[in-house]
């Protein structure tokens, strides 16, 4: 049988008394957030009691390693004795980080949190060592979100797949930041046949080439809304490409923050036909990229550096257009349905300056001092 070891059980059962370090846990007076820093070098663990009624809870270790544990805690265990406690646990979502976890503990914090209700989990700063038997059923929680930031894997570009095995299959929105493998080894992975949301963010290193091994084809047939913030996309047309690699069918796709380049992509690539919203905010385009899609919903262009605002033949047909925070800022009349956002500035503008200017008019009456 697998052994049952849990950071989460270490949390519960463990208890040792120690000096009287500043307490490790904090609880809001709503009893609903509780976050626990083990930064002392002798925590007292016996503090995380506390977050048993909470729904929103973080525990952080403090950088150390949790490995020592391994050792202290008993492999025979029947996870099924501490099903009850689990069920009774409010917990909806759980933060763990900051310290360097074996993956059999990682695996059964997560095999514990099937019984729970747990329904956002996320990993941060994790150093995750070591690796485990495969499984023949997945027996832990049925998260609808798990976000995970900078966290390292011993089992390197099959991380994914080791962790998807602990996970019930109804994931909706996966978030993957800071990490140091994104080139899955897709044959491994399952289908994830509910995610909505995938969100790459703050990957520098991934860039468009990156992004064709980590979308593996038909592991995201639900797939709605790609996030890709600060990704090192560098065009527009790249990421199209990617996406026809992959086969994957988007409704909204944000580029933001990338450092975008306004050259003409590889021609011929055909977006996905249903995508109806494109965020190409923050990234520097000085023109309207060319290869859009041709119809869009919205097209979010806000915080560019366009000099003059882009004629209807250098855009898409796009319902809602934003362009606000670029240098151009002469206010023009309203010229049609596609320039929503240019003329919200102005309006602001001259009400403040009417208003400023009926203040000045009524000092000067003498009505304010
Ligand atoms: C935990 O406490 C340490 C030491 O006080 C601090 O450096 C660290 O930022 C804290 N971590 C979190 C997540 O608050
Ligand atoms: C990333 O996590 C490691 C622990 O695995 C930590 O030492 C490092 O400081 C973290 N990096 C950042 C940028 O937080
Ligand atoms: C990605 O993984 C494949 C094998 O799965 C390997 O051939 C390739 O070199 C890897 N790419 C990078 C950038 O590590
Ligand atoms: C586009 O992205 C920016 C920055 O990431 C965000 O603030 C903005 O709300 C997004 N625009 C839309 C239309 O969602």
């Amino acid at each position: 049988m697998e052994p049952v070891l849990g950071l989460l059980l270490l949390l519960l059962t463990l208890a040792h008394a120690s000096p009287d370090p500043p307490e490790p846990c904090v609880l809001d007076e709503e009893s609903v957030q509780c976050s626990c820093n083990f930064s002392d070098p002798e925590p007292d663990w016996s503090y995380a009691f506390l977050c048993t009624g909470a729904q929103d809870v973080e525990f952080y270790g403090g950088g150390r390693s949790l490995e020592h544990f391994l050792k202290r805690v008993n492999t025979e265990a029947d996870p099924g004795q501490f099903a009850d406690v689990v069920r009774s646990l409010p917990w909806q979502r759980l933060t763990v980080g900051d310290a360097r976890v074996p993956a059999q503990m990682l695996f059964g914090v997560l095999r514990m949190l099937g019984y729970s209700r747990l329904k956002e989990l996320t990993l941060e700063n994790l150093e995750v060592t070591g690796t485990t038997r495969p499984l023949l059923e997945a027996t832990g929680p049925d998260l609808n979100t798990l976000s995970l930031s900078n966290v390292s894997w011993a089992t390197g570009d099959a991380w994914l797949a080791e962790l998807q095995q602990w996970l019930k299959p109804g994931l909706k929105v996966l978030k993957i930041a800071q990490t140091h493998s994104l080139n899955f080894s897709c044959e491994q992975i399952q289908v994830f046949p509910a995610l909505v949301t995938l969100d790459l963010s703050d990957n520098p290193e991934l860039g468009e080439r990156g992004l064709i091994s980590a979308l593996c084809p038909s592991k995201f047939p639900a797939l709605q809304v790609l996030v890709l913030r600060n990704a090192g996309v560098e065009t527009p047309s790249g990421v199209c490409s990617a996406l026809a690699v992959a086969g994957v069918q988007l409704e909204g796709l944000d580029l933001s923050h990338n450092l975008l380049r306004d050259t003409a992509g590889a021609p011929g690539c055909d977006w996905p036909s249903k995508l109806n919203s494109l965020n190409l905010s923050f990234t520097e385009l000085e023109h309207v990229p060319k290869g859009l899609p041709a119809k869009l919903s919205v097209l979010d262009l806000s915080y560019n550096r366009l000099d003059r605002k882009p004629r209807p033949d250098e855009l898409p047909k796009v319902d809602k257009l934003l362009l606000k925070g670029n240098p151009f800022s002469n206010p023009e009349p309203h010229s049609g349905e596609y320039d929503s956002g240019v003329v919200t500035a102005p309006v602001h503008l001259s009400l403040a300056v009417s208003v400023s200017g009926t203040l000045a008019v009524l000092q000067g009456t003498g009505l304010f001092a």
